[in-house]
């Protein structure tokens, strides 16, 4: 039978033919199949056994299910076979779903047939008993396998998404901003350099925003995302030296304006993770009644505002100092909605924020703070638009005019008001999953001390 299907079902009808007499499916689809036999591929995560019956924790990527065998229903060398497997043994496992509301997934598998595909060696390194975070992550390529990193990497994923998502619903287009770059966005103190061939230095991008200021002369809205890199001294809870950060530019936006945007994408993304991600949010006891508060619109206040209160709080904060990190614990455990913390100081913002007409010594920016103590997800700003004063902030900053001439090409030919912000997905992340320390929201993270592996 298999034989004469094969010579004249195109492939796709093929395997559809076997996903139908196999029942062959995943974790997350086996709700349908209450009643019948199928057939699952992945891995064990744990095992025990009493001798007679044998519980075996299986996980396929979709999701998590115990299959239950036993002595008398399984052939004798697949039982045998059982016995041998250890920790992360990768298996094809087949058995009869039932329902099992004592199980976190709701079914379990009477086990039918079993298979290994290779049998690991018993001494998985990760173990139920408490590890360090420097042994976790040297074993990051096999940490990815526990439920709580698995679950953060599909809340991240979710995050890019509803990312796309609101862009593309709201008529911005997706550019792709460079990497090697020949100057700094963000500062040069923070820059990894490069040598760029006969060409002298080059830099791994901070950000894209200043080509994104290309992309909306030519798109009216553009967004990218994409790996940065800041040669961060800091050794923090909230700092990697390589990110992936979206930045997201509008022509004739103003400041006003540019900050209904990120509230639009921070509701979106929150509610679209409460709704989607329910189970890996419950993997990660997230208090999501936290993350229900979310809610436009976010609180407002001004630099100055933020330094009364902090002072309030026991800061000693200066008139024009930037928010430190524990600035951000202390005011965002005030509130139960993010922070828009507006027109700091203009000394210690980027050289490209528009000045305030009202007063010139504060810009016309704002970075977003996340509640319960997150502290800064996103940066943005109203763009300086004018060519002379542009100019005059490019050398007040010591930057190199060669390399800046096609940015104020941008305000040479047919300048607008523009705005636009950066949110670093990793923060995101970190704040939505309610996770201690970056470190777990990437990957592959890379920190001050750590490039491996
Ligand atoms: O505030 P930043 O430096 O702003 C910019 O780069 C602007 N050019 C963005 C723009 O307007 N298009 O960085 C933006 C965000 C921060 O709010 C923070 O969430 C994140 O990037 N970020 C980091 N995340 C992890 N590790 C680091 N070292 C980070 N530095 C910034
Ligand atoms: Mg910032």
């Amino acid at each position: 039978m298999e034989y004469c299907v094969n010579l004249w079902l195109r492939p796709r009808l093929l395997f559809r033919y076997n996903a139908w007499v196999m029942n062959s499916t995943t974790v997350s689809q086996i709700g349908a199949y209450v009643g019948q036999e199928v057939e699952l591929k992945g891995w064990a995560y744990n095992f025990r056994s009493s001798g007679k019956i044998f519980f075996l924790q299986f996980r396929d990527g979709t999701g998590r299910v115990q299959v239950v065998y036993s002595a008398a229903e399984l052939p004798a060398e697949q039982w045998e076979v059982l016995n041998t497997i250890r920790i992360e043994t990768s298996v094809i496992v087949r058995g009869m779903v039932k329902a099992e509301t004592r199980s976190a997934s709701g079914f379990e598998l009477t086990g039918v047939a079993f298979t290994a595909i290779q049998i690991a060696p018993d001494d998985y390194p990760i173990g139920k008993k408490e590890h360090g975070p420097d042994f976790l992550l040297d074993q990051r390529h096999l940490w990815l396998r526990s439920e709580k990193q698995w679950a953060i990497q599909r809340v991240r994923n979710q995050v890019i998404n509803s990312t796309f998502a609101f862009f593309n619903e709201n008529g911005f287009v997706k550019f792709d901003s460079p990497i090697l770059t020949p100057n700094a966005c963000e500062g040069t103190t923070e820059l990894f350099e490069i040598d760029y061939f006969d060409l002298g230095k080059g830099y791994l991008s901070q950000s894209g925003q200043l080509y994104l200021e290309a992309a909306v002369m030519s798109l009216g809205r553009a967004f990218d995302f994409g790996p940065v890199f800041r040669a961060e001294k800091s050794k923090t809870r909230r700092h990697l030296t390589e990110f992936w950060m979206m930045d997201a530019e509008a022509a004739f936006v103003e400041h006003e304006g540019n900050l209904q945007i990120q509230e639009g994408l921070v509701c979106r993304i929150v509610s679209d993770v409460l709704t989607l991600c329910a189970k890996e949010l419950a993997i990660l006891q997230r208090d999501v009644a936290a993350l229900q508060k979310v809610q436009a619109p976010f609180v407002r206040m001004t630099h100055k505002e933020a330094v009364t209160k902090l002072r309030e709080l026991g800061s000693d904060i200066g008139d024009l100092d930037d928010l430190g990190g524990d600035d951000e614990t202390i005011l965002t455990k005030q509130y139960d909605r993010p922070i828009f913390v507006e027109k700091y100081p203009a000394v210690v913002k980027a050289f490209y924020m528009k000045r305030d007409p009202a007063d010139p010594t504060y810009v016309l920016n704002a970075d977003m703070l996340a509640p319960e103590g997150y502290g800064e997800i996103i940066g943005g700003s109203q763009r300086e638009d004018d060519y002379d004063v542009l100019l005059a902030r490019i050398k007040d900053h010591n930057l190199p005019l060669e390399a800046f001439a096609w940015y104020l090409d941008l305000r040479k030919y047919g300048s607008v008001p523009h705005s636009g912000f950066g949110y670093g997905l990793e923060r995101i992340v970190r704040w939505v999953c309610g996770l201690e320390h970056i470190r777990e929201t990437i990957p592959f993270p890379r920190l001050i001390n750590r490039i491996t592996p």
